[in-house]
């Protein structure tokens, strides 16, 4: 099959981005990316400072791009009609209702997806599952495509993304590797040539891997959660340093130095956030139980059990240290974003550790350079348990950072580089991130 029209669905943080860079690299191919909510396309057509993601380098390679060969609609289903490859780049959280919630994938977009594509498609199609997914979903798009479809083939892929948020254009020019999961019929193997042929555009070959289906599902969720195991591990090991006198950025230093062992995702933090690696390793050991692997599925849930030690633990510090009450002190919370160089904040570690001072009473002075006043107080609208009048009251957002040399402790929570600049003066600094050379508390360095 010839490719000359590619849909995406989702314009959110993996579709916009992955879409662009696509476009960018195969100008002979016509993209559009939809999405069900109309002012996330209206924002994606608007202003280049105003895009709905931030990214460094993003903006750059939408103005190459939009309007030639990369085009945001609202109109779902003519585009999905148009394409030869639909490429579904939906969310995919953590359910909160019915069976698994708490845990398992909330599949309803994922399958909303299909049953569009089933419902308009009337010429045979490659579907592409980009959002993460637990192993085997292909068969239940499949079946929602067969049996809802009018007659036409579809081939499913699986081609999971690999970006981190803040480098997603460097990662998507310069992947470690694509990964291509296809069916290892005929029909399977021509649609994985014709994604391999787009990437190879710009990839080099070595660099494109191509799986079973149930390889590349798995391999996404395992490569996620391999990645928080680090991290967790590095921050149970804190704990101690914090007990013994020994300094986590010495250990994570002397440990990173074994070439067997690598020194990236070794940096002790409050705990990692972001809207993929809470809900993929939840994920997996919901899998992990529904196989029945009980001893497995405990494993991985540590990872995140110790993530919420790590958040509670660094709140606990700034309690303690001011006996217990926080009645009538001012906290500065330098960084809302889960990391540094984007503008989200989906489960950012912020918005845990600033609702428990909240909760024993501190008043709240909020900066993030990144992150609009609007975002951080719809997150604590939506995650906070309190009424909006005592929010009002003690709590105020600051677009800059001068006042805040007169609070009586700063909790620093994004890796955010001009933290790095602020003269703190008196305040009582807990670093979160560890990114000052001195501070009143760092993680994992104070006995
Ligand atoms: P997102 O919430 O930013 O974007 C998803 C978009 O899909 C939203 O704009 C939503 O309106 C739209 N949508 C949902 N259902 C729809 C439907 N039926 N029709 C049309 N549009 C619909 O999510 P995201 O961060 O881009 O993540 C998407 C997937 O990619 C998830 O499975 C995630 O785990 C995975 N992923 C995310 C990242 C990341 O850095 N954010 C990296 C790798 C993989
Ligand atoms: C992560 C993975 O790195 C991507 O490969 C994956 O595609 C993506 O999840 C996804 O599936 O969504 P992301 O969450 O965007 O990317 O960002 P990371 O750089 O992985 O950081 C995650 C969290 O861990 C952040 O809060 C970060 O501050 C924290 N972290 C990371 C640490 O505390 N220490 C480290 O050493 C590294």
């Amino acid at each position: 099959m010839e490719i000359k029209n590619i849909c995406c669905i989702g314009a959110g943080y993996v579709g916009g981005p992955t879409m662009a860079v696509i476009a960018l690299k195969n100008p002979h191919l016509k993209i559009t990316i939809v999405d069900a909510n109309p002012d996330k396309i209206k924002a994606w057509n608007g202003p280049l400072e105003n895009l709905p993601v931030y990214e460094p380098g993003l903006a750059d390679v939408i103005q190459e791009t939009r309007g030639k060969n990369l085009f945001f609609s609202d109109d779902i289903d003519n585009a999905i009609i148009k394409a030869e490859m639909i490429f579904m780049s939906v969310n995919t959280p953590t359910k909160t209702e019915g069976e698994g919630a708490g845990m398992a994938s909330d599949l309803r977009y994922i399958e909303a997806c299909a049953r569009n594509i089933a419902k308009v498609a009337t010429t045979d199609k490659i579907v592409i599952e980009k959002s993460t997914l637990p192993v085997r979903t292909a068969e239940k798009i499949k079946e929602i495509l067969d049996l809802e479809g009018n007659g036409v083939h579809f081939e499913i892929l699986s081609n999971p993304e690999f970006l981190a948020e803040g480098t997603a254009i460097q990662d998507l020019l310069e992947p470690d590797r694509v990964l291509i999961g296809g069916d290892e019929t005929e029909s399977g193997q021509e649609s994985v040539s014709a994604l391999v042929d787009i990437y190879a555009n710009w990839i080099p070959k070595d660099k494109i891997l191509a799986t079973n289906v149930w390889s590349s599902e798995l391999s996404k969720l395992a490569a996620n959660a391999m990645l928080a195991q680090r991290v967790s591990s590095i921050n149970s090991l804190s704990a101690l340093c914090e007990k013994t006198g020994a300094n986590i950025d010495e250990l994570s230093k002397a440990i990173g130095m074994d070439h067997r062992i690598g020194s990236h995702f070794l940096k002790a933090s409050v705990g990692f956030g972001g809207s993929c690696f809470q809900k993929d390793i939840l994920n997996l050991v919901y899998l992990c139980k529904y196989y029945g692997l009980d001893e497995v599925a405990e494993y991985w849930h540590q990872v995140v059990k110790i993530n919420d030690y790590q958040k509670d633990r660094f709140a606990q510090k700034i309690i303690n240290h001011f006996g217990g009450d926080l009645s009538g002190k001012r906290i500065a919370i330098l960084g809302w974003a889960f990391k540094a160089n984007t503008n989200d904040t989906r489960e950012s570690p912020s918005i845990f550790v600033a609702e428990k001072l909240f909760n024993v009473g501190a008043t709240l002075e909020i900066y993030d350079p990144m992150v609009s006043k609007e975002s951080i107080l719809n997150d604590i609208q939506a995650y906070w348990n309190c009424s909006s009048q005592i929010v009002q009251d003690r709590i105020r957002i600051l677009n800059k950072t001068s006042s805040i040399k007169d609070s009586d402790a700063v909790a620093i929570l994004t890796e955010w580089n001009e933290f790095k600049k602020i003269e703190f003066y008196k305040s009582k600094v807990f670093d979160g991130r560890n990114v000052l050379e001195e501070s009143f508390y760092s993680i994992g360095k104070n006995k």
